[in-house]
């Protein structure tokens, strides 16, 4: 990997905090918290950079939706851009090049997108020069379309196509239609340095791989990310100890499906070239992974999403549990609690498999943290269907979970095979019943903490008072509490007792 240039360390200082949210008006009724899938950053734009000694003639403003990989590739974005001379810009009135990296999980999602395109087109009138591009799933699912047919954009590009964006400017600034959405099955942009955008300078994401080969049948992933890829395992560490080394503490390792990581060196790099984490002669597993991050430094606390029930292995469990710096908190969706639904939506596991990983991961780790994504009202869903997601929920006690109902998607199995037979009504009304299970379950989780006292990492200021610290405990909590004039700052670990709650944060005071 190349060696970040000063403009990029800079950068990972000095992009702060975000200017723009959009109201996703998400009906999934999501509970609101700082997460992995972060509905509080949805439509977020990037700061301008402070004192950045490069002095870019031409602006790029860049909005991203959706997941978090979504948000790591807009960062491999600003870094393509940044090389080929465009700056970052947070107001879009001065930018050239205007970006928005989508997401097409939910149909909601891709109805915010459109209606941010409408307003773009407007701003576009007054200022005729400037190109309007959409990256992402939804590029990759409407492909040329949206050129040809909606006249919204200039540039489409797929997820895997991003090293293919200057050219594409190029094509578009001469008046030509610019679209790449070719898929790949070896693309990883291990070697592109992310620049860091809108960084609290403590906390970043890293991709691990990309694309998905689950095909559940509701998701629409596969065919918009394409085929599963693991990342060069030797780009990860170094991509993390450079993190470490520029005063980041918490690194996310990012996939679809992290537990599914491979990387074989000797098939990727015939040569197996040393570098400077040594020659690598076996394959490395998503656990081995784990601790060749965790290796880094125990100061550098490492998290991953999302996990596949079927695919967690005790392997990982055994890495989560003897590595103090590998956090103890597991995603682990399970979609739904009933078998017959769980194979229509082609899961490949039964409730009572579900249940024994869940009572193996409290067996290994007793404390784990554990939350799950939910869908109510999928095809064909009875009530009783609707009754064991429930009592499923019950017995895993999430601390928290991620609550949707189902979004019929263009192209998916479930579209092809089964009926979106469920009124709209009644998917809103079990989703309800889910999401006020999970508020009582959280508020059970945190009352639990009570009295307890956590290693907290800290992010920085509390969004409501400066004169609270907001940090979070290794099990992904959310905790809030008074600074004191002991000369801390963000990225230090402090220990703090836990004195109130509510469903989403701990209040606590510092030992
Ligand atoms: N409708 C509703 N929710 C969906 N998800 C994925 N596809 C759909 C859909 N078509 C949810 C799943 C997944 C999360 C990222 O989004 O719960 O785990
Ligand atoms: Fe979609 Fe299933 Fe892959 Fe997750 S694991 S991205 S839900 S296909």
């Amino acid at each position: 990997m190349p060696p970040r240039s000063p403009v990029k360390l800079a950068l990972l200082f000095l992009l702060f905090g975000y200017l723009c949210q959009l109201d996703m008006n998400e009906p999934m009724l999501n509970m609101k918290r700082d997460t992995i899938h972060d509905e509080n950053r949805q439509g977020e734009s990037y700061a301008p950079v402070c004192d950045d000694p490069v002095e870019y003639s031409r602006k790029f403003y860049i909005e991203s939706y959706g997941c978090q990989m979504n948000f790591a590739d807009s960062e491999i974005v600003a870094s393509i851009l940044n090389d080929s001379g465009f700056g970052v810009t947070r107001n879009v009135e001065e930018a050239d090049l205007v970006f928005l990296n989508t997401c097409s999980i939910r149909e909601k999602a891709e109805q915010t997108v459109r209606k941010r395109l409408t307003e773009f087109r407007k701003i576009k009138k007054a200022r005729p020069g400037m190109l309007v591009g959409m990256l992402g799933c939804m590029a990759e699912r409407l492909k040329s379309k949206l050129l040809e047919e909606e006249k919204l954009v200039d540039i489409v590009v797929g997820p895997d196509a991003y090293r293919s964006l200057p050219a594409l400017i190029g094509e578009a600034e001469g008046g030509q239609k610019a679209v790449n959405v070719l898929l790949s099955r070896e693309e990883t942009y291990a070697d592109i340095s992310p620049v860091r955008l809108d960084s609290n300078g403590v906390t970043a994401f890293v991709s691990i791989m990309r694309g998905c080969n689950n095909m559940c049948s509701f998701c629409v992933v596969p065919f918009t990310r394409g085929r599963e890829r693991s990342r060069d395992a030797r780009s990860i560490v170094d991509e993390c100890r450079d993190l470490f080394e520029a005063g980041f503490r918490e690194v996310t390792l990012l996939g679809q499906n992290v537990d599914s990581y491979y990387w074989n060196p000797l098939l990727s790099d015939p040569n197996n070239q040393d570098n400077n984490i040594g020659q690598l002669h076996h394959p490395v597993t998503f656990a081995g992974l784990l601790q060749m991050v965790a290796a880094i430094s125990p100061l550098l606390r490492v998290r991953f999403s999302t996990s596949h029930p079927k695919d967690i292995t005790d392997e990982v469990l055994l890495a989560m549990a003897g590595h103090e710096n590998i956090c103890k908190y597991i995603h682990l969706p399970v979609q739904s609690g009933s078998n017959r639904i769980l194979q229509l939506m082609n899961r490949t596991y039964t409730r009572e498999w579900y249940k024994a990983k869940i009572n193996r991961i409290r067996e290994i780790m007793p404390e784990c943290g554990i939350s799950s994504d939910i869908i109510a009202g999928f095809c064909t869903e009875t009530e009783s269907d609707h009754a064991d997601t429930l009592n499923l929920m019950e017995y895993c006690r999430y601390d928290m979970s991620y609550m949707f109902y189902y979004s019929e998607r263009p192209g998916t199995l479930a579209q092809k095979r089964f009926r979106d037979d469920v009124p709209l009504e009644l998917k809103k009304s079990r989703l309800e019943e889910i999401v006020k299970l999970q508020q009582d379950m959280s508020l059970q989780s945190n009352q639990n903490d009570l009295g307890k006292t956590f290693k907290v990492l800290i992010e920085g200021d509390s969004r409501k008072s400066a004169d609270h610290w907001m940090g979070r405990n290794s099990h992904n909590k959310v905790i809030v509490f008074p600074k004191k004039e002991n000369g801390l700052d963000k990225g230090d670990y402090v220990k703090v007792n836990v004195k109130e709650c509510t469903g989403a944060t701990l209040i606590g005071e510092m030992m």
